[in-house]
């Protein structure tokens, strides 16, 4: 009772605090223009939802009507920081006045600081700087190739790589090629051969596949986020690393979505405190401003990338790096992992209390990394993100039946208890 009451009181407050922030011209094209624009111009790859983000501030976007709304996508957790936030804005504003783009066939004065900073704060001796986490990833599976045949004596053109099923890590050919979702890869074949999916949070499986000595590497995130947020059993992680070593497989772990504090701390793979032998990031790692990813390693791993073997145009820029810089600076001195893990507790908390179990059928997730599963019978995840929209919230589906929830890391008490309550209400109020 009295938390309804709570809900209601703050539901009244955000009606009231929404649309005080941000006025569009009376000349502004409207939100239905756009969209058909956007049909009408833009490669149909996506489905969005119908909303036209016209501006955004710390966890909050506007349409451009200037409706709010709290944004728990977060650019698909690029924006862990939340909108504009100051101190990165600063730094992309400065250094892009000063040297934005060289390319690696000169050295800069900032890649060097950056990468000192990446490997002492993550625990590595090398980082290999991409742009985007697909690129990332391919660097790994790359990096695991090469050592498979320099390192582990593979046969020329023969090594094995190990994914999990339902992965999800990009849309290039070899992501495609790693994929078991239909969608990703149906009708873009033929596929990169030497690619293997074993069974995710399987440690029997694993244990059987790493035994052929083809076996280079295996790669997987620490929390399946795109495949509707699958948190592995405890101690898989450990098993993971302790199989791989074992086998002398390299484990590369995909931390593009759950790196940064999105999971409540530094890095998913600190729940069971191992360290991958790569390591991927990517999203959060650009500030939501700019694409940044790479690989970090040890030298053991790292050396067998030569000059000229692998590299990328933007990777490593001057401006990417000091983004990079202030954006784990940033995670560090605002205490986002640890706000993200408290937050994340709150939340799941009120989820797991107050909504209809008819309805959702599970609540699962780490930090702020999070997803419901809903009943078919009740409704589509789609119509609920719809419904949660004209409420003042906006996200996404990850699956027919699962919505993932992923505020940016700033967000405070007040207002995840506030979207507790949009969700709790929209959800409850199907029936
Ligand atoms: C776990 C994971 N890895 C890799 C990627 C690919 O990142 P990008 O879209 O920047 O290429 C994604 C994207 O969602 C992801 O979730």
């Amino acid at each position: 009772m009295l938390s309804t009451l709570r809900g209601t009181i703050r539901l009244i407050q955000n009606e009231s605090l929404k649309k005080n922030v941000f006025s569009p011209s009376k000349r502004s094209t409207s939100s239905k223009e756009i969209i058909q624009r956007e049909k009408q111009y833009v490669a149909q790859n996506y489905h969005p939802l119908p909303v036209v983000l016209a501006k955004g501030e710390g966890v909050f976007v506007w349409d451009a009507e200037g409706n709010r709304y709290f944004d728990f996508l977060s650019g698909y957790s690029a924006n862990n920081f939340g909108h504009c936030h100051p101190k990165i804005i600063e730094t992309l504003i400065e250094q892009s006045k000063i040297l934005h783009h060289t390319s690696r066939a000169f050295y800069n004065n900032v890649l060097s600081d950056f990468s000192k900073q990446l490997t002492e704060y993550f625990g590595y001796e090398r980082f290999l700087p991409m742009n985007t986490g697909v690129e990332a990833c391919e660097t790994s599976v790359k990096i695991s190739r090469k050592w498979g045949y320099t390192k582990k004596n593979i046969a020329p053109d023969e090594a094995k790589f190990l994914f999990a099923t339902n992965n999800f890590w990009g849309r290039s050919l070899a992501a495609c090629s790693a994929s078991t979702t239909p969608e990703t890869f149906q009708g873009f074949g033929p596929f990169l051969p030497g690619f293997q999916c074993i069974p995710y949070d399987d440690l029997t499986a694993l244990e059987i596949a790493v035994q052929d000595p083809l076996v280079c590497g295996f790669m997987i995130e620490p929390i399946q986020a795109e495949s509707g947020v699958i948190v592995p059993s405890e101690g898989y992680l450990k098993g993971v690393r302790a199989i791989c070593s074992m086998y002398n497989v390299l484990w590369s772990a995909d931390e593009v979505q759950t790196g940064m504090g999105r999971t409540g701390k530094r890095l998913a793979v600190d729940y069971e405190n191992v360290l991958p032998d790569i390591l991927i990031l990517g999203k959060a790692l650009g500030g939501g401003v700019y694409p940044v990813s790479g690989c970090l390693a040890n030298d053991i791993v790292m050396s067998v990338i030569k000059p000229g073997t692998h590299g990328s145009t933007f990777g490593g820029n001057p401006l990417g790096s000091k983004i990079g810089m202030r954006a784990i600076e940033v995670l560090q001195e605002e205490n986002l992992s640890e706000n993200s893990f408290k937050m994340g507790e709150i939340f799941r908390k009120e989820l797991n209390d107050r909504l209809n179990k008819k309805i959702v059928i599970t609540v699962r997730g780490k930090g702020l990394l999070n997803a419901v599963v809903i009943n078919p019978n009740y409704a589509k995840a789609w119509d609920i993100c719809l419904k949660l929209k004209d409420k003042g919230l906006i996200c996404k589906q990850t699956r027919d039946d699962i919505i993932r929830f992923s505020p940016p890391l700033i967000i405070n008490k007040d207002q995840i208890l506030e979207s507790a309550d949009i969700i709790i209400d929209t959800i409850n109020g199907l029936i």
